[in-house]
């Protein structure tokens, strides 16, 4: 079959490197991907929000799936847009339609989602701006810290967690007064903080039947000791050691279960990944977030570890038979470092030559914020090659990944040399 994935980053070169090496495959196409999907398949000089662009490519090159790698796409509506249109209904994408991405998409709708379906979460409650005061005192009534949620898609900025109430207070008037994050903060959920470890878990779903795949942690912070501001990610590590059976058992019976009977119960169609983030409180799964997608930099390490054939897995969602397909996970242990460029993840530095990535031994580039240049890798993202490798331990699946991420050089790199040493 022909498939189309459509992104750029280090999750879709994860992908991209999965499913080229399925028997099933036949041509790949990657919009728009990177310096690095070249090496899979045929990068497309596409928009992932220009469906009608979309549509073309998926006529001219007579594809037979699309899967779709980012967020944004989907809450506006790509599944949607298909089922929709006469020459597109029966391609399958895997990626909900528009009402089961709100589970991202909108974390109001997530929340009363999970309320209803008794999964267990943080206690919180929603505002708007007409009901800002009753926000006040809702705060003013809150233990400390508390956390504000922009609700809608605020490019990973609309978390806030507040240590005072005064900052509470002014941040909750900033974003629904002042618009702080635009029409994401139009409406802000505001949440009891949670005191635990995070870990992400992912699922992929046919509506009916679901798959656990291996789950993963993710280093958000720039810094090394989780120190400094948010990024998309620094790194990841899968499995995750506190992740046993016994807390796996938990999040299947108490979330998992219930995610997938919610959306049937909701009536909403759902076909693809489900990323739960989750808080560990004291050996007690409860969630965070949930993303209509795959993590990134988590996918960097989940493809590896998955042993069965990928492309037959998709099949299984489009199909609806995902219950009749394997999924063998690899025992290994994957580790992948986030190299980024200077300032990151502020204001960072582009078009810097990236070298040194054939002097890489026993890891695997995915390359993420990268495009080529004649014969020349070129920066174009804060995140700019994901490393990851895949080894019997965890120490030397991180010491490896942090090797070969030393023998890559662009100016202004940077990664964290601490990723997973505190799970050790
Ligand atoms: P999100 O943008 O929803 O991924 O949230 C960003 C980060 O904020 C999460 O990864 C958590 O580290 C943190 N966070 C979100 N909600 C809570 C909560 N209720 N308690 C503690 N930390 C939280
Ligand atoms: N790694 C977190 C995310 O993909 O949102």
């Amino acid at each position: 079959m022909n498939i189309l994935l459509l992104g750029s980053g280090g999750r879709e070169s994860a992908f991209a490197w999965k499913i080229a090496q399925s028997q099933q495959c036949q041509q790949l196409f990657i919009a728009p991907g990177n310096a690095g999907t070249e090496q899979y398949g045929t990068n497309l000089d596409l928009k992932v929000t220009d469906f009608a662009g979309i549509k073309q490519a998926v006529l001219t090159h007579k594809i037979d799936l699309v899967l779709v790698g980012p967020e944004e796409p989907l809450v506006k509506g790509i599944h949607d847009f298909f089922l929709a249109d006469a020459e597109l209904k029966h391609i399958p994408v895997i990626g909900p339609e528009a009402e089961g991405a709100q589970l991202e998409g909108s974390k109001d709708f997530s929340k009363r989602f999970m309320q209803r379906h008794n999964i267990p979460t943080a206690a919180s409650k929603t505002f708007t701006r007409d009901t800002l005061d009753e926000g006040l005192k809702y705060l003013a009534a809150a233990g400390l810290p508390v956390v504000l949620k922009a609700d809608g898609l605020a490019a990973g900025k609309g978390v806030l967690i507040c240590v005072s109430l005064e900052e509470a207070q002014d941040e909750l008037k900033a974003m629904l007064v002042d618009a702080k994050f635009g029409d994401a903060s139009s409406r802000v959920v505001v949440e009891q903080f949670l005191q635990g470890i995070e870990l992400s878990v992912f699922v992929m779903t046919d509506g009916s039947h679901y798959k656990i795949l291996p789950e993963a942690k993710d280093y958000k912070r720039i810094g090394e000791g989780d120190t400094g501001l948010n990024t998309g990610g620094m790194g990841s590590v899968s499995p995750v050691p506190f992740a046993d059976k016994a807390f796996m058992d938990k999040v299947e019976d108490q979330v998992i279960i219930p995610t997938v009977e919610g959306l049937k119960k909701d009536h909403i169609p759902y076909k693809g990944f489900i990323f739960i983030g989750l808080m560990n409180c004291e050996g007690e799964p409860h969630v965070i977030e949930y993303n209509c997608r795959m993590g990134d930099p988590e996918t960097e390490s989940v493809m590896p570890r998955i042993a069965s054939d990928f492309v037959d897995l998709l099949k299984g969602v489009a199909e609806g038979n995902l219950h009749e397909k394997e999924l063998v996970i690899s025992n290994k242990i994957a580790a992948t470092v986030m190299m980024v460029s200077g300032g990151y993840p502020g204001e960072y530095l582009k078009n810097k030559t990236v070298t040194g990535i054939e002097n890489v031994r026993d890891s695997q580039v995915f390359h993420a914020g990268t495009y080529l240049n004649g014969e020349s890798v070129k920066t174009s993202g804060g995140r700019v090659v994901a490393v990851t490798s895949l080894q019997d331990t965890l120490f030397s699946a991180l010491q490896q990944a942090t090797a070969d991420a030393s023998r890559i050089y662009f100016d202004g790199m940077y990664f964290r040399k601490d990723i997973g040493f505190d799970l050790l």
